[in-house]
């Protein structure tokens, strides 16, 4: 997981969604944003585990994997339409191969439903931690600015 994704979630559960979003007009855009944070403060509660900075907790890191795999389910919708506004990150790239965009996103969701099964001790939270940033990092590099 890139140093960014750990600060914009540290923003947003900190500042609040409508400030780390302030300025974005267009809704469609605002509510896909608030996937991608859904999607991240989840993240930052495993991976704040695996790094030790809260305790470890089976239930809690096997929840954030299942509410990662609920966001992830609905991704491709809250991309489907072509909507974009100044503060989008979205690359127009998305809607000329929403194909590969989707699959993209359905493999976050199938390791995160698998991680929310999986995981049982911190051991598995690098591991987790690592196999769900590369699902990040895969979608981002191609359409994310
Ligand atoms: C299928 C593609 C895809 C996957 C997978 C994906 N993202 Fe994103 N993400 C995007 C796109 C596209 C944007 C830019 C959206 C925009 O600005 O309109 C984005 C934006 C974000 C943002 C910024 C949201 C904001 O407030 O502007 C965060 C944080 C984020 N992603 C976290 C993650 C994390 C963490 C993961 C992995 C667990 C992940 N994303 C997986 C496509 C993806």
């Amino acid at each position: 997981m890139t140093r960014s994704v750990i600060a914009v979630g540290f923003i947003t559960a900190t500042s609040g969604i409508a400030l780390a979003h302030s300025g974005v007009k267009n809704a469609a855009v605002m509510q896909r944003m608030m996937g991608m944070s859904g999607i991240s403060e989840n993240m930052k509660v495993i991976g704040d585990m695996a790094k030790g900075q809260i305790p470890f907790d089976g239930d809690a890191a096997r929840a954030a994997a299942l509410a990662i795999a609920g966001y992830a389910a609905q991704t491709p919708k809250l991309f489907t339409a072509f909507e974009m506004d100044p503060k989008s990150e979205a690359k127009p790239e998305i809607w000329d191969n929403f194909s590969d965009f989707m699959a993209k996103s359905m493999h976050m969701e199938t390791v995160a439903t698998d991680l929310s099964a999986s995981i049982q001790e911190p051991q598995d939270l690098g591991p987790a931690v690592a196999a769900l940033g590369e699902t990040c990092r895969a979608c981002h590099k191609a359409y994310r600015e």
